[in-house]
C-alpha cells in the first residue's frame, strides 16, 4: 500500500465520519459515532495498522494526514454536541416559560361600592370643608344612642319594632348621633366633625328601605354658632355633591336632639323640579338630610356649657344621596351585589 491509497483511505474515513455527524441529532448517537471512528478499536486505529505497511520515507507525512484527519473529526464532534445542548436548552426556554401575561383579561380590577364611594365622596367634601373625619362603634348604649340625645323614654324610635336592642342597654345604633355624644364628651372643642357608617332600624325591606343603611352625621360647636352657619353648610355640601343647579328646600321638622330642627328637600334629579312621578308632582326629592341647632340640654348632658357654646348638628341617608344622584329607585339594587348593576357605576 503506498501513501496515496492510504491518503485515499483517511479521506474516506472523514467523509464517512462528516456524513455521520451532520445526521446525528442525539448526543448518544455522537458518542457511537466517536467509539466507531476515534475509539480504541475504532476506525482510526485500523488506518494506524496500515502505517507499517508504507515505506520508511512516507510514515511521517502518512502520519501527519491521520493526526489531521482525527483532528478534524473531534473537532465536528464536539461542534455538533455544542449544537444539539444549545438546541436543548433553546427548547427547553420555549417550553418551559412562564407567561406572566397570560390571564391578563381573567381578573377584572374592582372598584368600590356605590355606597362606600358616595361615603368617601362626602368625607372627603368635609374634610376640604375643615371637619374632622370620626369613627364610632356600630353597637352603642342606650345612653349614648337615646338618653343623652334628649330622646323621652317613650320616643317611638326606642321601641322594639325600631329599634334592635342586644339587651336592655346595648343596641345596634339606630343612627349615627351618637358619634356626636361620643365626641362632645371628650371635651375639646371647638369641634367640627363627620362621621359616617352603618345603622340598622328593624324596617321591612322596600324599594326605600333596608333594616341595614348607612348615615352620615355631621355637628359643629363653637361659640356664636348660628342656624346661618348651618345653611350655609348645607347649601355648599349639596352643590358640591349634586351640582350648582340642585336647590334646597328648608321645612320645620322635630328631632329631641334640636331645637330648632328642620329638614332638607333637594331639587327632584328626575325632572329637576318640573314635577314627575317619582317626586309626586312636587319638584322636590324629599327628606334628604334633618338638622336643627344641637339642644342645650344634649350640649349639658356631655359636659358642655350651653350658655357659651352653641351648636349646629345635620344628619343624612348615605344610600339616599347614592340613589338621588345616581337616579336609582330602589334600595334593594345597592346590597343585591349584581354586577350587571354595580359596573354601571
Ligand atoms: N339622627 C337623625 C336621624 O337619624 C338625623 C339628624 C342628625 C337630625 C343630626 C338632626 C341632627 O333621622
Amino acid at each position: 500500500m503506498n501513501l496515496k491509497e492510504m491518503q485515499q483511505l483517511a479521506s474516506d474515513v472523514v467523509k464517512k465520519a462528516e456524513d455521520k455527524i451532520k445526521n446525528a441529532d442525539e448526543l448518544k448517537t455522537l458518542n457511537d459515532i466517536r467509539v466507531e471512528f476515534t475509539g480504541k478499536k475504532g476506525e482510526f486505529t485500523k488506518l494506524m495498522k496500515n502505517m507499517s505497511l508504507l515505506d520508511k520515507q512516507d510514515k511521517p507525512e502518512m502520519g501527519k494526514i491521520l493526526n489531521s484527519s482525527r483532528q478534524k473529526i473531534e473537532q465536528l464532534l464536539s461542534a455538533k454536541i455544542e449544537e444539539i445542548k444549545n438546541n436543548k436548552i433553546k427548547k427547553q426556554i420555549i417550553e418551559e416559560t412562564i407567561d406572566v401575561t397570560a390571564n391578563k383579561n381573567k381578573h377584572k380590577i374592582g372598584h368600590l361600592n356605590l355606597i362606600n364611594e358616595t361615603m368617601a365622596e362626602l368625607e372627603n367634601l368635609f374634610r376640604t370643608m375643615g371637619f374632622d373625619i370620626v369613627e364610632g362603634p356600630e353597637i352603642d348604649t342606650v345612653k349614648n344612642s337615646f338618653d343623652d340625645l334628649n330622646s323621652p323614654k317613650n320616643h317611638p324610635a326606642r321601641d322594639l319594632t325600631d329599634t334592635f336592642y342586644i339587651n336592655e342597654e346595648i343596641v345596634l345604633r339606630p343612627h349615627t348621633s351618637p358619634v356626636q355624644i361620643r365626641t362632645m364628651k371628650k371635651g375639646i372643642l371647638p369641634i367640627r366633625m363627620v362621621s359616617a357608617g352603618r345603622t340598622f332600624r328593624n324596617d321591612e325591606v322596600d324599594n326605600t328601605h333596608s333594616p341595614m343603611f348607612h348615615q352620615m352625621e355631621g355637628l359643629v360647636v363653637d361659640e356664636g354658632v348660628s342656624m346661618a352657619n348651618l345653611k350655609e353648610t348645607i347649601d355648599l355640601f349639596i352643590k358640591k355633591i349634586f351640582g350648582d343647579e340642585m336647590k334646597t328646600r328648608y321645612r320645620p321638622h322635630h328631632f329631641p336632639f334640636t331645637e330648632p330642627s328642620l329638614e332638607v328637600d333637594v331639587t327632584c334629579p328626575v325632572c329637576k323640579g318640573k314635577g314627575c312621578e317619582s317626586c309626586n308632582n312636587t319638584g322636590w326629592s324629599m327628606e334628604l338630610l334633618g338638622g336643627g341647632m344641637v339642644h342645650p340640654k344634649v350640649l349639658e348632658n356631655c359636659g358642655i356649657d350651653s350658655e357659651k357654646y352653641t351648636g349646629f348638628a345635620f344628619g343624612m341617608g348615605v344610600d339616599r344621596i347614592a340613589m338621588v344622584k345616581h337616579g336609582i329607585d330602589d334600595i334593594r339594587l345597592l346590597y343585591d351585589n349584581d354586577m350587571r348593576f354595580l359596573e354601571q357605576f
